[in-house]
């Protein structure tokens, strides 16, 4: 079971990123992540049948594809998803890597709503682009700060990390059924 994650903070001391870390450690196999920072912004002319995508673009859709699994892991901005993630994510539109891919979609954040609605618009995304969304692996997690050890950059809050077990465990079997 190969697992491959994203993370849509970009931020070095990100939550969302001590979220993912958490998650991976909990998880038996390879597991990756990929850097979608470096990616250019999604132009439909620098891809399709007379264009060769770009280094980063190629990189990315090769290591969706490789993966049996995907957990993206996000911030909320202004009740929408990063940039940065979305834009990850229509590079990946049309090239088909995430058809019938097994995803989990968590959102964390500072507040009670736990990025509710970037949670929301990414499985509508993922949804459109025929992933298999592992409902039982998503998760909205509130108020994630004091949840975090700043140092390890990992969840130490005892429920989180139970549920971010069961989470995983929920992804890694829909992978390997
Ligand atoms: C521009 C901006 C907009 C934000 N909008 C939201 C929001 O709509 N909902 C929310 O829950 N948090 C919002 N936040 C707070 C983020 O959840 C918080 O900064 C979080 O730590 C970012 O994730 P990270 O730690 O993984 O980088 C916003 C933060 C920024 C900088």
């Amino acid at each position: 079971m190969r697992l491959l994650a994203l993370s849509g903070s970009l931020r070095a001391r990100s939550s969302n990123s001590a979220v993912l870390h958490s998650a991976l450690d909990l998880v038996d196999g390879p597991a990756t992540t990929a850097d979608i920072g470096a990616l250019p912004h999604f132009n439909p002319d620098l891809d399709g049948e007379d264009a060769t995508p770009p280094a980063p673009v190629a990189t990315l859709r090769a290591a969706v594809a490789a993966a049996d699994a995907l957990l993206v892991v996000s911030p909320e901005y202004a009740h929408g998803v990063p940039g940065v993630l979305k834009n990850a994510l229509d590079w990946l539109v049309s090239s088909g890597e995430c058809v019938h891919k097994p995803v989990a979609v968590i959102t964390a954040s500072p507040f009670p709503t736990g990025g509710d609605h970037a949670n929301a618009q990414l499985r509508e995304t993922l949804r459109m682009m025929t992933a298999e969304i592992v409902t039982a692996a998503c998760r909205e997690i509130p108020a994630i700060g004091p949840k975090i050890d700043p140092t390890t950059e990992r969840v130490t809050d005892e429920a989180t990390l139970a549920d971010l077990r069961t989470a995983m465990h929920h992804l890694t079997t829909a992978a390997t059924e």
